[in-house]
């Protein structure tokens, strides 16, 4: 959502010449929207990981409750901490975004074309189920390339002066946090977490895109609403929600796994299972609005924003392309 989500909507695929400059321009349009809606976001993606990991493996009964809710957290931490508390962890979150969106954009088309020629013995067919596959594989590929900068975003954002929750590694920044995080536990205490990170990001973007084509062909069919800015924004919001809801477990296990420093959780089922027993089932759904007020608007600016380049992109082709090429795309 990007977030963290996968948003890979099909492009024919262009010819040799095009593609490398396409790639390019995709990659740097991709990279421009998805840092400009974690610019937007992360306020909220700083309160959701506060929310989850206040009251840890306490009972009910006993939690604290710093922070209690969406706009209580935003408004406590900008009393608190001025802007600069509600940002904390930016720049960690605009590599993280940069390396899941190259990772989306350079594993895509080689996954999808590989499993396409061996399933269908040519690389030129659509299949919605193999282009799914492939957006849900690059996106974790993404995920695990770039979850040394989601540990650390993480610590940096739980990290507070006033209201403090989890530990407080006290980070100066991406870097600093990421060579102390070396130099005492090595390559293992930077990959710490990974796996529900990967699970996450897979989550979410198998997700995303079913979701859409699902929502829109039931708002055209039941609903009525035409092809347009609309119909991409209503299905979009669809999309985003339902994607908040199969993401935000994983991800609450997650920013508790990237919080410990080894002696909490053995793994991810581990920490599922203990969080359920002392905190109640609805403990993995902690922070779940703060999620939904992050991930819809990213949700919502990625998918249309693909609607409109995907446009471009047939217009574009329609003009210039002579007719030999596009029967064969
Ligand atoms: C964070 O990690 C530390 C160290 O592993 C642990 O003691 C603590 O309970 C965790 N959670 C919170 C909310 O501090």
């Amino acid at each position: 959502m990007s977030t963290t989500t996968g948003h890979v909507i099909q492009t024919p695929s262009a010819p040799a010449s095009l593609q490398s400059n396409d790639i390019f321009s995709a990659f740097i349009a991709g990279g421009i929207a998805a840092c400009g809606a974690v610019t937007v976001t992360h306020p909220f993606e700083t309160v959701k990981i506060r929310l989850q990991l206040q009251g840890e493996l306490q009972s009910k009964q006993v939690a604290p409750r710093l922070y209690k809710g969406v706009l209580h957290g935003v408004s406590v931490i900008f009393k608190n901490e001025g802007p600069g508390g509600l940002f904390r962890g930016i720049g960690a979150a605009y590599i993280y975004q940069m390396i899941l969106n190259g990772c989306r954009l350079g594993f895509y088309e080689p996954v999808r074309k590989g499993i396409t020629t061996a399933v269908f013995k040519d690389a030129n067919v659509q299949s919605l189920g193999v282009n799914i596959f492939a957006g849900a594989s690059s996106g974790i590929i993404g995920a695990a390339a770039g979850s040394p900068f989601f540990l650390v975003k993480t610590r940096l954002q739980s990290f507070s002066p006033f209201l403090p929750v989890g530990t407080q590694h006290g980070y100066k920044n991406a870097v600093d946090g990421m060579s102390k995080i070396w130099q005492s536990e090595g390559l293992k205490g930077l990959y710490r977490g990974v796996g529900p990170a990967m699970i996450r990001t897979g989550f979410g973007s198998s997700v995303q895109l079913p979701t859409y084509f699902f929502a829109k062909r039931r708002l055209v069919k039941h609903v009525g609403m035409k092809e347009g800015p609309a119909l991409h924004l209503t299905s979009s919001a669809c999309s985003g929600f339902v994607v908040c809801c199969v993401m935000h477990p994983p991800d609450t296990v997650m920013s508790r796994m990237y919080n410990q420093t080894g002696n909490l959780y053995s793994g991810l089922f581990d920490c599922l299972f203990k969080t359920i027993r002392t905190e109640g089932v609805l403990a993995i759904y902690k922070g779940f609005f703060a999620h939904l007020a992050r991930i819809l608007p990213h949700t919502i600016l990625t998918l249309s924003l693909a609607e409109q380049t995907n446009k471009l992109v047939r217009r574009f082709e329609a003009r210039v392309l002579p007719s030999a090429v596009k029967e064969k795309i």
